[in-house]
C-alpha cells in the first residue's frame, strides 16, 4: 500500500513532500475520532520499555532522527506514528533559512538521501514556545523529546560554546536530553568542532551549566561517520573524562563510495551528507567499536541505515541502547515504528 503511494510522492520535490505530508496528517490528527485511528494503526505493542540516561522510561526503543521535525512542530503526529522518542533540531539560536533550494535529494536505486539543508530552523526562541505549550498541554505524555542543538553559520567556531549555551539554557526546561551536533556536513567549519580542545570546551562548559541544576539533562554527543579510528578514541576519552551521558552515531557521511546511483547524477546533486543505506554498516562498525572498547559503559543511540526490525537487531546487537530512523521513514512510510517494534 505504502509502496504505491511512495511511488507518486516520489513523483514531487522532497522537501515539499515532507512538510505536506506532515501537514496532512497534522489536519487528521486535530480530529479526535481520526487521531485514535491512527494512533490505533501505528502504535506497536509496548512490549520492549528502555530506561537509560539518569531513569529516562522510552516506551520503545525505536526514535525519530534530528532533522526531521526541526522545529518541533509534528510532535502529537509522530506520537501518533508510534515512535517512542523524537529529537527535534537542530535548533540554532538565532532563525536561519538554510541553503538554497534545492537541497534535499532522492537517491532510490541506493535507498539513500542527500541533503544540504544548513540547519534551516525557526530558532530557539520559537521552538522554546512551541514545546512549552506541548507540555503543558500533553503533561500526560510517554514522548520522550531530545534536544538537538548547533550553532548559527554566522557564529565564529570559536565563540560557538556561547550558541550551544544559549540553545542548551533555554530548552533546558522542556527537553529530556540533549544531543551536542557537530557532525553536520552542511555549516561550513562545523565538524572541525569535533577536534578534541574544541570539543572539550563546548561540552564541559554545558556540563558545568548542567550539574548544578536540580534536574541536570543528559547530554549527548553526535558524531560524524566520518571520523577516524584516532578521531573516534579521541572521543570516547573524551566522554569517559567528562562523564557525558552517551553518544550519538552517526550523522550523515560525506562520502559517495558503492553507490549505484549514476556518477553523473550525483555530480548534479552536488554537496551535502548521504543517509539510509550506504552508512548502515559504517554507522554498525562505529556503534560496536564504541561499544567493544568502553564495555558498554557509554551508551549509544544509533542512527543510519535503519529500514526494518533486523537492521535494528543489528544495532542493538552492536551495543546501541536506543535507535533513531529518517531516511528509513521516507522509504518504508508510516508504519515503520509499528514493524520494527513487532519483531524485536
Ligand atoms: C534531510 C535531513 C536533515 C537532517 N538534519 C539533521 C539535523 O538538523 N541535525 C542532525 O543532527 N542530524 C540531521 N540529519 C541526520 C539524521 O538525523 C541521521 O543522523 C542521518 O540521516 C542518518 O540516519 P538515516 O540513515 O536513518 O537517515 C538529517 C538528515 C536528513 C536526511
Amino acid at each position: 500500500m505504502y509502496k504505491l503511494l511512495r511511488s507518486i510522492l516520489f513523483l514531487f520535490s522532497p522537501e515539499w513532500v515532507h512538510y505536506s505530508s506532515m501537514n496532512l496528517l497534522k489536519l487528521a490528527c486535530s480530529i479526535g475520532f481520526k487521531r485514535r485511528f491512527l494512533k490505533w494503526c501505528f502504535s506497536p505493542p509496548s512490549s520492549f520499555p528502555v530506561t537509560i540516561f539518569l531513569g529516562l522510561n522510552f516506551k520503545n526503543p525505536v526514535g525519530l532522527g534530528a532533522g526531521f521535525d526541526k522545529n518541533a512542530r509534528y510532535l502529537r503526529e509522530l506520537e501518533c506514528l508510534g515512535f517512542g522518542f523524537v529529537e527535534i533540531g537542530t535548533v540554532t539560536p538565532l532563525p536561519q533559512a538554510g541553503n538554497e533550494k534545492p537541497r534535499l535529494f532522492r537517491l532510490p536505486k541506493d535507498k539513500a538521501l542527500i541533503n544540504r539543508m544548513g540547519f534551516n530552523n525557526e530558532g530557539v526562541e520559537v521552538v522554546t514556545i512551541r514545546l512549552k505549550e506541548w507540555k503543558e498541554k500533553k503533561s500526560n505524555s510517554k514522548l520522550i523529546i531530545g534536544g538537538n542543538i548547533g550553532k548559527n553559520k554566522v557564529t565564529p567556531n570559536e565563540e560557538a560554546w556561547k550558541d550551544y549555551e544559549i540553545c542548551f539554557k533555554k530548552l533546558h526546561p522542556y527537553v529530556d536530553y540533549f544531543v551536542v551536533n557537530v557532525s553536520s556536513p552542511n555549516t561550513p567549519g562545523l565538524r572541525e568542532l569535533q577536534e578534541k580542545d574544541a570539543l572539550k570546551k563546548i561540552l564541559t562548559h554545558l556540563q558545568e551549566i548542567n550539574k548544578p541544576l536540580d534536574q541536570p539533562k543528559p547530554i549527548l554527543l553526535k558524531i560524524a561517520p566520518d571520523l577516524t579510528k584516532e578521531q573516534i578514541d579521541d572521543v570516547i576519552d573524551l566522554a569517559i573524562e567528562i562523564k557525558l551521558d552517551g553518544l550519538v552515531a552517526a550523522n550523515t557521511t560525506i562520502s559517495r563510495e558503492q553507490l549505484t546511483t549514476t556518477k553523473s547524477k550525483l555530480e548534479i546533486i552536488g554537496a551535502g551528507g548521504l543517509s539510509g543505506l550506504p552508512l548502515q554498516k559504517r554507522s554498525t562498525e562505529i556503534v560496536k567499536y564504541i561499544s567493544e572498547r568502553t564495555n558498554g559503559q557509554i551508551p549509544v543511540i544509533a542512527s543510519g541505515g535503519i529500514f526494518t526490525t533486523n537492521d535494528a537487531k543489528e544495532k542493538l546487537n552492536a551495543g546501541a541502547s536506543l535507535v533513531q530512523v529518517w531516511t528509513g521513514f521516507v522509504y518504508e512510510g508510516p508504519a515503520i515504528v509499528k514493524r520494527i517494534c513487532k519483531n524485536l
